[in-house]
């Protein structure tokens, strides 16, 4: 009998072959042509003093232009393909975070998909069932890959959405003169994460962007940086949330301040200055000195709009979980002292610092841990996830969204989310429908947690 991982090592030794992923996926209906994503090298302007060689991303098809992964747009319910080619000098693969898809399309190596070696491709194929704001990105040696420039975002489009502008924010570890510095210290990942040097905007240092005075401007936030915690605010004009994690609010409401852990979204709608020249600026206000992450500057003579003009955004199909019945599976997150941690294919900080049921497991291994539990396919469960540490942990779960019932931290609670920032201490209930079947990593988004242990999954059967 073939089993998975006999499966995946065979189509791997088809050797320099795409694989053909997709074809297992999704058999009916025409494949749409499919987006070229060519991981690569690139040299890009991003710090003051210098150019920044080897940074690595994703290129559609221009390999003259040495720019931030492009804007994926999709639209919900219809068909979408991409087709990795990887141009690295290690093995890679694409995870499309927050997409409730087919478990073969979801990017994690030995879990669903074979590596993709240099030279190697990869098609993805599937069909987002939400319409919002997510992302992608490597699932394999992420803090280098991500750190280097991996990480895009992803608009799920709804025939009927007015546009947006889309902020990718992020930092780099770099030096003075532009060049990568060692991507973690170990000290910092046994606490918060190590912080980049470089803050940027779409790989920009504090952009400024264009919008009519008076006018509406609709802005989706991903939040794909290795480890900062974004405290987000607006000065100088007023903005409502209209969507968290690629779910819209049922009522949005005034943005006051906000927090977005890594991985996750916010979809803001902020209206104008009145006056030619006045600047929106969106600023993040965690730690005592804020600072500018991008700003709007107001153009021609005011248009004179509301916020109260803004039609809500249509919901996602997302199921309910029927409490009364869901089974509840308790969810420990600790420090851990113990375990040598592994070499491996995907990378290794070479530290176990964190676990998760006591367990700890840095992902992408060629053999993991026994799932944290087998989720019978349809039935509910509510997750009661403790932080047993004094750190922040946006806690990640691939494939499936929950909803946060119950929380002793936290009195807003938001619409359904694939990323929950656990504040220190945070005790939670995560209700959801096993409804999407395949083994779903969850893990910690602060890569460098991540990576020294805090990663484990659920098998959905
Ligand atoms: Cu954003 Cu395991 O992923
Ligand atoms: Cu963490």
């Amino acid at each position: 009998m073939l089993n998975r991982r006999m499966f995946l090592q065979g189509s791997a030794a088809l050797g320099g072959a795409f694989t053909l992923g997709a074809g297992l996926a999704e058999r009916a209906g025409a494949a749409p042509d499919p987006q070229i994503l060519t991981a690569r090298f690139a040299e890009a302007q991003i710090a003051a003093g210098g150019v920044t060689p080897r940074v690595m991303t994703y290129d559609p098809g221009d390999p003259a232009s040495a720019a931030m992964p492009p804007v994926l747009r999709m639209r919900k319910g219809e068909p979408f393909a991409a087709r990795l080619v990887n141009r690295l000098d290690e093995p890679t693969t694409v995870h499309w975070h927050g997409l409730r898809i087919a478990n073969a399309m979801d990017g994690v190596p030995e879990m669903t998909q074979p590596y993709v070696y240099p030279g190697d491709g990869f098609d993805y194929l599937f069909t987002p069932p939400d319409a919002g704001t997510f992302w992608y990105h490597p699932h394999c040696n992420t803090l280098m890959q991500m750190g280097s420039g991996l990480t895009g975002v992803i608009v799920v489009e709804n025939p009927e959405d007015p546009s947006f502008e889309v902020l990718n924010l992020r930092d780099w570890r770099l030096g003075a003169s532009g060049e990568f510095i060692a991507p973690f210290k170990p000290r910092d990942a046994a606490r918060g994460g190590t912080y980049g040097t470089v803050r940027t905007a779409n790989w920009q240092r504090e952009p400024v962007y264009d919008a009519p005075a008076g006018g509406l401007v609709r802005v989706r936030i991903a939040a794909t940086d290795v480890t900062r915690i974004y405290t987000i605010g607006l000065e100088g004009a007023e903005a409502r949330v209209i969507a968290l994690d690629g779910n819209p609010v049922e009522i949005p409401f005034a943005l006051d301040r906000l927090d977005l852990g890594p991985g996750q979204r916010v979809d803001l709608a902020l209206r104008m200055p009145q006056s030619e020249g006045q600047h929106a600026r969106l600023g993040n206000f965690r730690g005592s000195s804020p600072w500018t992450i991008a700003a709007f500057r107001a153009v021609g003579t005011s248009l004179k709009r509301e916020l109260g003009d803004i039609a809500p955004l249509p919901p996602n199909p997302v199921a309910e979980a029927d409490i009364s019945t869901a089974k509840r599976i308790p969810i420990d997150l600790t420090a851990t002292a113990e375990h040598e941690p592994a070499a491996s294919i995907c990378g290794s900080l070479g530290y176990t610092f964190w676990a998760i049921n006591k367990v700890p497991w840095p992902g992408d291994t060629p053999d993991p841990v026994a799932p944290i539990e087998e989720l019978k396919f349809g039935k509910s469960y509510v997750l009661e996830i403790a932080n047993r540490t004094p750190h922040a942990h946006p806690i990640h779960l691939h494939g499936l969204s929950f909803r946060i019932l119950a929380s002793n931290r936290r009195s807003l609670l938001p619409p359904p989310t694939d990323t929950i920032l656990l504040l220190p201490d945070e005790q939670a209930q995560l209700a959801l429908v096993a409804d999407n079947p395949g083994d779903w990593v969850f893990h910690c988004h602060i890569i460098e947690h991540q990576k020294t242990g805090m990663s484990a999954y659920f098998r959905v059967a």
